[in-house]
């Protein structure tokens, strides 16, 4: 493992927190599961029929599932809090308390209800469900933290050794996941958010590109305007934050480049945190990265959440799943 994810391990074994999974007889979160708990990285928390996970974690060998805690979506008098609680948080939404009991037995929003109940520090999934239903089921259950209106993703993307960009191997993308078209308030709280991830999870000391196809007024066009007025509100968010823009990638992160086009900016050339104008931008950048660069992708690791819910892709293997659970570990710690 990279000795990022080694420190973030050694983190979550000094305080161990509940992480619900709710997809619990995913092969991949199973083994990912019994891997955490043999390790003794979190307390995790497995929604589903026990006989039915016991079943599927003996076919695949493994022997640690048993010291999971289980929660039965099946049992009507256990979740019947649940049930109330969705109700209370959704009824001036129009939901029934007989749609509230169905709610609670969909393992996605009972996972959510756990945590909003105080039951659980934070939640794992998406190996078998759509990013959309994990989202959701977090911003109607959780919503936002304190300040935040807007929930993004971000990733952590791990550089080939020798790479000359980033800190320690190390740069944070953001909004790859979440915000199809933010606007400039929204785009602000993605590049604050952004750069507490970097700081909290990465350990840098964030430099923020405001990212777009202009430099400094190289071009006019009312989507350079959204980042320019992005990058000042963010400035008035967070006065101390070190950030710029906008740049174009390249300046954002190669100094010759950046000294050439954006002189005076200390920033430019030197950015380790790079936020996208837009999700089409954010989504289709970091996967390109990731393929053409050979550069390990983290993520999304979901940022602006009352509480730590991360989002796997339904491509995850195992690795991806324990490194999840140990991100969400970190933000239920930093929490
Ligand atoms: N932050 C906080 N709350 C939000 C956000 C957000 N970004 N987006 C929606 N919400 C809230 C709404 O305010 C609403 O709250 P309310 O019901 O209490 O009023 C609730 O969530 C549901 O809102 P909807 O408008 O019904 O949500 P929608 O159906 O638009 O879904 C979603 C939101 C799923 C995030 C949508 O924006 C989306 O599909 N985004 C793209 C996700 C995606 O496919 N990403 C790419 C793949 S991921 C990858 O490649 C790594």
């Amino acid at each position: 493992m990279e000795p990022l994810f080694e420190q973030m391990k050694q983190r979550a074994l000094t305080q161990p927190m509940r992480i619900v999974l709710p997809e619990s007889t995913e092969p991949r979160t199973l083994r990912a599961a019994d891997r955490i708990i043999a390790d003794g990285v979190a307390n995790i928390i497995l929604i589903g029929d026990k006989y039915a996970i016991m079943a599927s974690a003996h076919d695949l060998g493994l022997t640690n599932i048993e010291q999971a805690t289980f929660v039965d979506p099946s049992n009507e008098e256990a979740i019947e809090k649940y049930a109330q609680l969705f109700y209370e948080l959704r009824k001036n939404k129009g939901v029934s308390i007989d749609d509230a009991r169905l709610k609670a037995r969909d393992p996605l929003y009972l996972g959510c209800l756990m945590i909003k109940n105080g039951d659980a520090d934070g939640q794992v999934a998406g190996a078998m469900n759509s990013t959309g239903n994990v989202l959701r089921a977090a911003f109607q259950v959780l919503k936002t933290a304190p300040g935040v209106s807007v929930v993004s993703g971000a990733f952590l993307m791990m550089l080939p050794e020798g790479s000359p960009y980033g800190d320690n191997g190390v740069m944070v993308f953001a909004d790859c996941a979440v915000v199809p078209d933010p606007d400039a308030q929204q785009l602000a709280q993605i590049a604050v958010l952004t750069a507490k991830t970097a700081h909290d999870l990465a350990g840098l000391e964030p430099r923020v590109a405001m990212l777009s196809f202009s430099t400094k007024g190289s071009a006019s066009h009312s989507r350079v305007d959204k980042v320019v007025e992005a990058t000042n509100l963010a400035r008035q968010m967070a006065p101390t934050l070190d950030i710029d823009g906008e740049l174009q990638a390249d300046a954002a992160i190669v100094p010759s480049v950046g000294a050439s086009k954006a002189p005076g900016s200390t920033l430019a050339g030197h950015a380790n945190v790079l936020v996208f104008p837009n999700l089409e931008v954010g989504n289709i950048a970091y996967k390109l990265v990731q393929r053409l660069g050979n550069v390990t992708a983290v993520g999304p690791i979901l940022q602006g959440l009352a509480a730590p819910v991360n989002d796997l892709s339904r491509g995850c293997n195992v690795d991806d799943v324990y490194k999840t659970i140990i991100i969400t570990c970190n933000q239920a710690i930093n929490k």
